[in-house]
């Protein structure tokens, strides 16, 4: 490679029950030195945005809401002023025209990126919060106050919980029809809760695409969203609230499971992950000037070219890199090799090997694998091919 090695990534992926209002045990400190921002993208130094939010916390020091805020309210990403998350814009399935949703959802998506990041790493607001409360779990609350709320003020986002707060909760609980103390007891945390987690990880009756030809030319519609998603628990380790639809999801427990007897340790970096987020995350690397001639980013697809939007993709990182990642070098640790020789029989499938970036058009991704079953995975693995080479020959 002529070029310094510059990777692109996100890790954004997302759900949650609605009920489900506990960090899980299985969500683990990713090392803080890792270079990560919002969406856990991979990006070179000059670009990290590592600014401690708070000290109370270590699991979000890798992000700062704060600072990152200010950088996509200052880029050009930002065309509207917008604050309404959960309004028709970004959940309006009567919306006929999904490019044109898309683009004013990654608009409103871009505001709230530091947020849902937040929401994604914490996995919720699990405590009661009331006036005069400074914590970073009023920053999700203010967070997501400012999305619901027209009258709070993204100013009023301190982490402090003062009057404006309790203000807005109180007129949130009006709006809900919860008892209005200004309290955010068990009824308001499970409100917030499920709107959040439910927007980041979507429920939607819809066909799995296991076997779908995506790549720089092919796309899923932007509309799609994988059928049966659910947030990976233990024995999978996670960077944050991250989910899959069900059968990768169980497929990926048994290689966690295996993984481990054998002594490897993994993560899992990203899954899911919705096009408006893919989307501002190629509009964030443009911004710092990450061009597309530059062969690093040709680790980035398009929104609706990804596979992670599929539902059945995850990026995976191991113990040995301190479970940070995803990074180049992960093909040279204990768990990349072993994922390599392995993942086959789980049903998963490196996308991007080394040696077929010109059939696969990326570069060699280590850490990115797809779930397509034992029978497919098994004939790629026996066959030395790409998943894109296995898929191309079937049509
Ligand atoms: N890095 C892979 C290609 C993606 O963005 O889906
Ligand atoms: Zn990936």
């Amino acid at each position: 490679m002529s070029k310094p090695l510059l990777i692109l990534i996100i890790l954004v992926s997302i759900y949650g029950t609605p009920c489900t209002t506990q960090a899980e045990e299985n969500i683990i400190e990713p090392n803080n030195t890792a270079s990560t921002n919002p969406f856990n993208l991979s990006i070179p130094e000059t670009f990290i945005l590592q600014t401690n939010l708070s000290t109370s916390s270590p699991l979000i020091d890798v992000f700062n809401a704060a600072q990152m805020t200010e950088a996509i309210l200052s880029s050009s990403l930002v065309s509207s002023t917008s604050t309404e998350f959960f309004g028709p814009t970004f959940f309006d399935e009567s919306n006929s025209n999904p490019i044109e949703q898309i683009e004013s959802s990654t608009t409103t998506l871009s505001i709230e990126a530091p947020f849902i990041k937040q929401w994604q790493t914490l996995g919720g607001i699990t405590r009661t919060l009331s006036l005069n409360t400074k914590n970073d779990q009023v920053l999700l609350l203010q967070g997501a106050l400012k999305g619901l709320v027209p009258e709070f003020k993204p100013t009023y986002i301190t982490s402090y919980f003062g009057i404006k707060t309790k203000e807005a909760v109180i007129l949130l609980q009006k709006r809900y029809g919860i008892e209005q103390n200004g309290v955010v007891g068990p009824k308001t945390r499970a409100l917030l809760n499920q709107k959040y987690l439910n927007n980041l990880c979507p429920q939607k009756a819809s066909v799995v695409r296991l076997y779908e030809n995506i790549n720089r030319t092919n796309s899923v519609p932007l509309d799609y969203t994988p059928p049966e998603l659910r947030k990976l628990q233990s024995p999978i380790k996670t960077t944050g609230v991250i989910c899959l639809s069900d059968e990768p999801a169980t497929a990926l427990e048994l290689l966690f499971n295996d993984a481990k007897k054998e002594g490897h340790q993994l993560i899992v970096l990203s899954g899911y992950r919705r096009p408006e987020i893919q989307k501002l995350l190629l509009a964030w690397s443009s911004k710092n000037n990450i061009k597309s001639t530059d062969e690093e980013a040709l680790s980035l697809a398009e929104a609706g070219h990804s596979e992670h939007q599929l539902g059945t993709t995850v990026d995976l990182g191991g113990r040995s890199q301190n479970f940070n990642g995803p990074y180049s070098s992960f093909g040279e640790t204990p768990e990349g090799k072993w994922l390599r020789l392995n993942s086959y029989k789980y049903g998963f499938s490196m996308s991007y090997p080394k040696g077929k970036e010109d059939v696969t058009g990326y570069i060699y991704e280590p850490w990115h694998f797809r779930y397509i079953g034992t029978t497919t995975a098994k004939e790629i693995y026996d066959n030395g091919i790409s998943i894109q080479e296995y898929l191309s020959r079937q049509n």
